[in-house]
């Protein structure tokens, strides 16, 4: 069995080396601008370029190396007709749980203001605001959505989450569809970003959309930067309307130098570190699925090309 394995920085070299360990009998070869790899049997790769998808017209899948299908899928008219395997989860909604919970404990509590008055030697307990006011919406109610509502759960803030289809969560208040949108973003104080980059959720996350949450909410961002209409919500924090936002994802990344989010102070950033790919657990997961497809079996997290997920 030959495997292709590509992504474009130098952890190419760590995936190929843990799939060798993992696949010791499959021949790992990594792609190269410029080299033909021939034959594969499989893929693994992360945001391949259209040359790296023209030399896949063989291959049985292509595993992704994350969870988001976007970098993928924006090469339409290069795709092979292969199924493309997402990771489903493998140790990013602990991460993601982690990443999110902080940020919400952080506004509740106002640790933000409390960092503030300590920097100016200021010792004054702040009024919580009312825990039934706080309700935290996730946008996206999927692998990752769904294991940050269960994280939030046990801290007694009112739930809703939105997703594509209508479900059914325990103690989380679900509204699903663009006609649910409005009033799911009219209940919500802290809004939480989670669904994946389609045509359909791209600037999602617009004046129009954002000026629906109440006054003095907060956006968690840790789906992608497209999500979010980057001078709407500058305006809508400026003005207030929004009170913070805390972004792990941004249009353009790394952030370019010169941009005014840098300048915000009530914006909270981070590199794109929300939920990392466990590569051990990942190659796990692929090797597993790799041998359901060998079995001739179907397999999980397959992307439907048509939802754009
Ligand atoms: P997933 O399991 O596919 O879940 C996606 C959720 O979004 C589903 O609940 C889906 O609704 C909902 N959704 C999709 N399109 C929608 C629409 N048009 N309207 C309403 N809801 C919609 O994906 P996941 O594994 O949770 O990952 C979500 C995203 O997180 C990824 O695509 C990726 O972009 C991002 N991510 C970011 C990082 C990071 O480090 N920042 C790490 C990993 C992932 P249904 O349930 O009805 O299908
Ligand atoms: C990371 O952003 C991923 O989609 O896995």
């Amino acid at each position: 069995m030959r495997i292709l394995v590509y992504r474009a920085d130098s952890a190419i070299d760590l995936w190929a080396g843990d799939l060798r360990a993992a696949l010791p009998q499959a021949d790992i070869v990594t792609w190269r601008e410029g080299e033909a790899p021939g034959h594969c049997d499989y893929a693994v790769l992360w945001a391949p370029t259209p040359a790296v998808l023209e030399a896949l017209s063989e291959v049985k899948a292509i595993f992704l190396m994350g969870a988001g299908a976007d970098a993928i899928l924006k090469h339409r008219d290069a795709l092979p007709s292969a199924p493309i395997v997402r990771v489903g989860d493998a140790g990013m909604g602990i991460q993601m749980a982690e990443y999110v919970t902080h940020a919400v404990l952080r506004y509740y509590r106002r640790f933000e203001d409390y960092e503030k008055q300590a920097r100016r030697g200021i010792w004054q307990s702040l009024p919580l605001p009312p825990k039934e006011d706080f309700t935290v919406g996730v946008l996206g109610a999927g692998a990752l959505g769904s294991r940050v509502l269960a994280a939030l759960a046990p801290f007694g803030f009112p739930l809703r989450a939105w997703s594509r289809t209508p479900k059914r969560i325990d103690g989380v208040e679900c509204f699903n569809g663009r006609a649910e949108l409005d009033a799911f973003l009219r209940g919500t104080r802290v809004l939480v970003c989670m669904l994946p980059l389609t045509p359909d959720t791209a600037n999602l996350l617009d004046r129009a959309n954002l000026s629906k949450l109440p006054q003095g909410a907060y956006l968690i961002n840790v789906a992608r930067g497209a999500h979010v209409a980057e001078p709407d919500l500058l305006t809508l924090i400026r003005s207030g309307h929004i009170a913070g936002a805390t972004l792990d994802v941004f249009r353009h990344e790394p952030l370019p130098a010169p941009h005014p989010f840098w300048e915000e102070p009530r914006i909270t950033m981070t590199p794109h570190i929300s939920g990392t790919t466990v590569r051990g657990e990942s190659i796990i997961q692929i090797v597993g699925k790799i041998d359901a497809l060998e079995r001739g079996e179907t397999v999980a997290d397959v992307v439907d090309r048509n939802r754009g997920y």
